[in-house]
C-alpha cells in the first residue's frame, strides 16, 4: 500500500468519462510530476495500464470497482483485479455514481472494505446537494455518509476522503475558503477515528484557485475533474 504519511499533498486527476490513446500518449508526455506531492490519475478503467512513465510519485487510480469479489456480475471489475493491474487508488462513491448509479452508502463501505482488503486505498467521496445546503443540512448529511460508508477497517493510513459538494462540481462556483477550511476540520472531528484522516477538496478546482485551497489547514489535497483534462492546466495545479 501507498505510504501517505511522506507527501505533503495528494492531487487525484478525475478523467471522468473522457479520454483516448492519444489524448492520453500526449498527456503523459507533458505531465510534470512534482516530486513533494502524490499525483494520482484516475483514467477510464480501459486506460489504466497505459500509465507512462516511472516517477515513483505518480500512481493510478481507478474511477469505481464492483462490491463483488468475483462471479457471475457481467461488466464489473474487481478490487483484486485492480490490484493485479497494479492499481493503488480508487475513488469510491463519487456523488455522479450516487446521483445515476444508485450508489448507496452501504455499497461505498462495501467496495471501500474490499479495496483495503487488496492494499488499495480507496478514496471514499461525500458531498452536500445545494438543496441540503440551503437547509443547513450539510453536517448531518455529511456526518451520516462518512459513518455509513467509511468501512471499520479504514484508518488515516489505508483511506482518503474526499469532500466535494454536489453543487460546486463542474459549476465553476466554490464554498468560500472559510467554508471550506470549516468542513474539513469538520469532517476531522466527526469521530476521533477520522482525527487523522488526509481530506482532499474536489469541486470546481482550478489552476487559479488550486494553491489557496491547498493551503488551507485542514485541506490535504485536491481532487480535480474538469481541470484535469488540461496538461498544462493540471501541471500548474500539481506544482
Ligand atoms: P470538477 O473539477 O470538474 O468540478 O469536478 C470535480 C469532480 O467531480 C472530481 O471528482
Amino acid at each position: 500500500m501507498v505510504n501517505l504519511t511522506k507527501f505533503s499533498s495528494i492531487f487525484i486527476a478525475n478523467w471522468k468519462l473522457n479520454g483516448n490513446s492519444l489524448f492520453l500518449k500526449d498527456y503523459y508526455e507533458k505531465l510534470k510530476v512534482n516530486s513533494n506531492n502524490c499525483t494520482i490519475i484516475c483514467s477510464p478503467s480501459i486506460y489504466l495500464k497505459s500509465l507512462k512513465g516511472n516517477n515513483i510519485n505518480l500512481f493510478c487510480g481507478a474511477q469505481d470497482v464492483s462490491s463483488y469479489k468475483e462471479g457471475a456480475y457481467t461488466g464489473e471489475l474487481s478490487a483484486s483485479m485492480l490490484k493485479d493491474s497494479n492499481i493503488d487508488f480508487c475513488l469510491v462513491g463519487h456523488s455522479e455514481r450516487r446521483q445515476y448509479f444508485a450508489e448507496m452508502n452501504d455499497n461505498v463501505n462495501i467496495k471501500s472494505s474490499n479495496l483495503i482488503e487488496e492494499n488499495i486505498i480507496p478514496v471514499i467521496c461525500i458531498g452536500e446537494t445545494l438543496e441540503q445546503k440551503e437547509k443547513k443540512l450539510t453536517e448531518e448529511i455529511l456526518s451520516t455518509q462518512i459513518k455509513a460508508s467509511v468501512p471499520s477497517s479504514a484508518d488515516h493510513q489505508n483511506t482518503l476522503i474526499a469532500y466535494e459538494p454536489v453543487w460546486a462540481i463542474g459549476t465553476g462556483l466554490t464554498p468560500t475558503l472559510d467554508e471550506i477550511n470549516q468542513v474539513h476540520e469538520l469532517i476531522k472531528n466527526f469521530d476521533t477515528k477520522f482525527r487523522n484522516f488526509k481530506v482532499l477538496y474536489g469541486g470546481s478546482v482550478k489552476s487559479a484557485n488550486s494553491k489557496e485551497i491547498n493551503d488551507l489547514s485542514h485541506v490535504d489535497g485536491c481532487l480535480i475533474g474538469g481541470a484535469s483534462l488540461k496538461v498544462d492546466e493540471f501541471n500548474i495545479i500539481i506544482s
